[in-house]
């Protein structure tokens, strides 16, 4: 029976990622040994050998990733500004920008008793159960249209509140319809959304072209074909000086500027820390 340390069986895998394009092939390689052994990534112990089954599993996943499937739909979790969600094939996985959203959000709630917070196209759940960590006190809302991702929303959240979090309502709706959560409408204080925003015919990875749900990233023409029902949301859901932010792509910038303009005053592009527009704010006049 085939043995070989994991020092080995590591190499070999960062190989076959290298040469399938994948862009942090070290690191992949050993989340995906770590998952299959069941240990933290910093704790492989790369002298002892691992057995037969195991090897078999590592090399399943290993070609799976060369495959280009993204490392967190193998896993089966993700993370987001400390937050760990389950995630798996269908559901968008969270990528590290949107952390930046997320912190201007609590920001600007910061003063606000009691905040009611709706998390617009909110996927996994990551960040409507971010902004109910930080604010205990806070009612959150998060919808999406999408049953898998619902799934794990529903089943995050309830992770989450098992753990003493506040409790998410987690809604499924479609942000083009005018009466979705409409018992709120004039109450929120803060609005996000990470919606779908590519442009159609845009090239991306493979991890997101062939291993995302189409309406999970592409949203027409010109990226904003939701992004469009996300501002009417927002503008029916904010009271008077309620805020809301939106990540978009940084060529979009100009265009949420017009968007927002039309009914937020305050209206600003913000910027990554290499100086991309990733997300737009503004308040309800
Ligand atoms: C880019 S993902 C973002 C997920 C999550 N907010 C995050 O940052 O990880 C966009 C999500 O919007 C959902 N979605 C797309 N169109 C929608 C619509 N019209 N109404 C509600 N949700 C929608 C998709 O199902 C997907 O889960």
């Amino acid at each position: 029976m085939e043995r070989q340390t994991l020092a080995l069986v590591i190499r070999d895998a960062e190989e076959v990622l290298t040469d399938a394009g994948v862009w942090s092939p070290r690191t992949d390689a050993e989340l995906l040994a770590a998952h299959v052994l069941g240990v933290p990534r910093g704790e492989l112990a790369r002298d002892e050998t691992v057995d037969p089954e195991a090897l078999a599993r590592i090399r399943l996943l290993v070609a799976k990733r060369a495959d280009r499937v993204p490392v967190q739909h193998l896993t089966g979790h993700a993370d987001l500004a400390g937050i760990e969600v389950d995630l798996g094939d269908g559901v968008f996985v969270p990528r590290p920008h949107t952390r930046l959203l997320l912190d201007w959000g609590l920001g600007v709630v910061q003063d606000v008793r009691e905040p009611v917070v709706v998390d617009l196209c909110t996927g996994s759940g990551v960040l409507a159960l971010a902004v109910a960590r930080a604010r205990p006190d806070a009612t959150v809302h998060a919808v999406d249209l999408d049953p898998v991702a619902l799934e794990f929303a529903h089943r995050n959240a309830a992770r989450r509140a098992a753990a003493g979090d506040t409790a998410v309502y987690v809604h499924r709706g479609d942000v083009a319809d005018p009466g979705l959560l409409a018992e709120l409408n004039g109450k929120v204080d803060l609005v996000l959304a990470n919606p779908p925003y590519v442009a159609e015919g845009t090239a991306l990875l493979p991890e997101w072209s062939r291993h995302h749900p189409r309406h999970a990233v592409f949203a027409g023409d010109d990226g904003l074909a939701v992004i469009r029902h996300v501002v009417r949301r927002g503008t029916l859901l904010l009271r008077p000086g309620g805020a809301m932010a939106i990540e978009h792509d940084p060529p979009q910038a100009d265009a949420l500027l017009d968007l927002l303009g039309q009914e937020f005053t305050e209206v600003e592009t913000r910027l990554d820390p290499s100086g991309r527009a990733r997300y737009t704010t503004g308040r309800r006049g």
